[in-house]
């Protein structure tokens, strides 16, 4: 079944586009809620209207209308969605795809998605078997889309061969199965912490630090992907709130604490958080004013709890997973060995945070895997990468020691 999940369904232009109509209404009886793209081309073999009326949404076909940008982004169309299909993948979108084109919407989106693609190829057996769509074919595969079909069979070209759009029927099987292979977190609970925290000094001034938040929110929003259900506590942060995910925004440590023991059990815990350090003893209730000639105030700091230790503390509560960030800007793996230990989580990922490297606020992340097994040195990869990579891993831990040791 396919209850609650939502489907993109690119729609090119082929003979076979007719059978998108079916494939909406197989899709929409399992109880996945469909949103179309129709290329021009595609337009040319069915109408909006029919999607529409299938699929009781809107239909996008205008890269470039500004209603729809305002109205719905191209990147929010894949936001929305937890799985693209291409339906007809014809020779042309599957070249455009590859090639990495983005000449109108549906290119957009599918070079712009970071969600599973599954293209369901339909063209003249030539066109399929042509050296440039093998090529196409291979590079795409290894870009991680799927691929179902073509059939064998009679073709609308009155030819024989491979190149027949696979059946309805069995687009929606792989569907069902491609969204249940990748949700191997289901029914797990999850607990990521994220951005800076505030320590206030007074109702205006506060001691904080330049954590974006963006890695912590790609992890969240990385295992709810995978089916986690994920609570994220988020210091004050500028990004958005990740799909499917519950958001609890605080602003000082001791909130981000509370808030992390409120969420209750969770088999799985994130603290990306770059939590300050200390806070203000005595915060003043009003705004501290300036007196001439007197000597500025000295601030008297605590220490605020340690997030990571707590949840990593040995006990029937503690989480199966506890993986904590080392932000270093210098001996970065033997710091976060000594880190690990001290803090008694399962994992620390290793980030250098120099100022030279951009990590805080950037886009990219070179972190180091450290954990009971050693030390993996990960490539420059971006944050959604990163946690990508990082969550597979996570679910890959908790199906046990000997799938972990079948990816190792
Ligand atoms: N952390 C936490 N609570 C704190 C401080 C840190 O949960 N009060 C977590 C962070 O979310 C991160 C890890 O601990 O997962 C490492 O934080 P970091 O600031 O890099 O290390 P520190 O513990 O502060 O150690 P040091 O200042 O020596 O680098």
């Amino acid at each position: 079944m396919l209850q609650g999940k939502r489907i993109l369904l690119i729609v090119a232009g082929g003979i076979a586009a007719f059978k998108a109509l079916e494939l909406i209404r197989r899709l929409r009886e399992r109880g996945a809620a469909v949103r179309c793209i129709l290329t021009e081309a595609g337009t040319r073999f069915v109408t909006p209207l029919s999607l529409q009326a299938l699929s009781e949404d809107r239909v996008y076909t205008d890269m470039f209308s500004l209603t729809d940008e305002s109205e719905m982004g191209h990147i929010q169309l894949s936001r929305d969605a937890d799985l693209l299909v291409v339906v007809p993948a014809t020779a042309n979108i599957l070249a455009r795809m590859a090639g990495g084109l983005a000449d109108d919407l549906a290119a957009t989106v599918l070079l712009a998605t970071d969600k599973p693609v599954l293209a369901a190829p339909a063209m003249n057996v030539r066109m399929w078997t042509h050296a440039a769509t093998v090529a196409n074919v291979e590079t795409l595969k290894k870009r991680g889309v799927t691929f179902i079909g073509p059939n064998d069979g009679a073709m609308a070209c009155n030819e024989h061969g491979p190149g027949r759009m696979s059946e309805p029927a069995e687009i929606a099987a792989a569907i069902e199965s491609m969204l249940a292979a990748n949700r191997p977190l289901a029914g797990k609970r999850a607990l990521v912490t994220s951005g800076p925290t505030r320590e206030a000094i007074d109702p205006v001034r506060y001691i904080s630090n330049h954590s974006s938040g963006k890695q912590g929110h790609a992890i969240a929003a990385a295992l709810a992907r995978l089916g986690a259900e994920v609570t994220l506590v988020s210091g004050p942060v500028a990004v958005a709130d990740p799909p499917e995910v519950r958001v609890v925004r605080v602003d000082s440590a001791d909130q981000m604490l509370a808030a992390c023991l409120a969420a209750g059990r969770v088999d799985v815990a994130v603290c990306a958080a770059a939590v300050a350090d200390w806070k203000v003893t005595r915060t003043a209730g009003a705004k501290i004013k300036k007196k001439a000639g007197a000597l500025p105030p000295a601030l008297e700091l605590a220490a605020n709890p340690d997030i990571l230790a707590t949840l990593s503390k040995p006990g029937a509560k503690r989480p199966a997973l506890v993986v904590g960030f080392a932000a270093e800007t210098e001996d970065l793996v033997a710091n976060a060995i000594a880190k690990r230990g001290r803090k008694g989580c399962d994992w620390i990922v290793a980030n250098d945070v120099s100022p030279a490297i951009g990590t805080f606020g950037g886009e990219r992340n070179t972190v180091h895997l450290v954990s009971a097994a050693g030390v993996e040195n990960w490539p420059t990869l971006t944050k959604d990468e990163v946690a990508g990579r990082l969550a597979a891993r996570m679910a890959l831990h908790l199906a046990g020691p000997r799938s972990a040791e079948a990816a190792e």
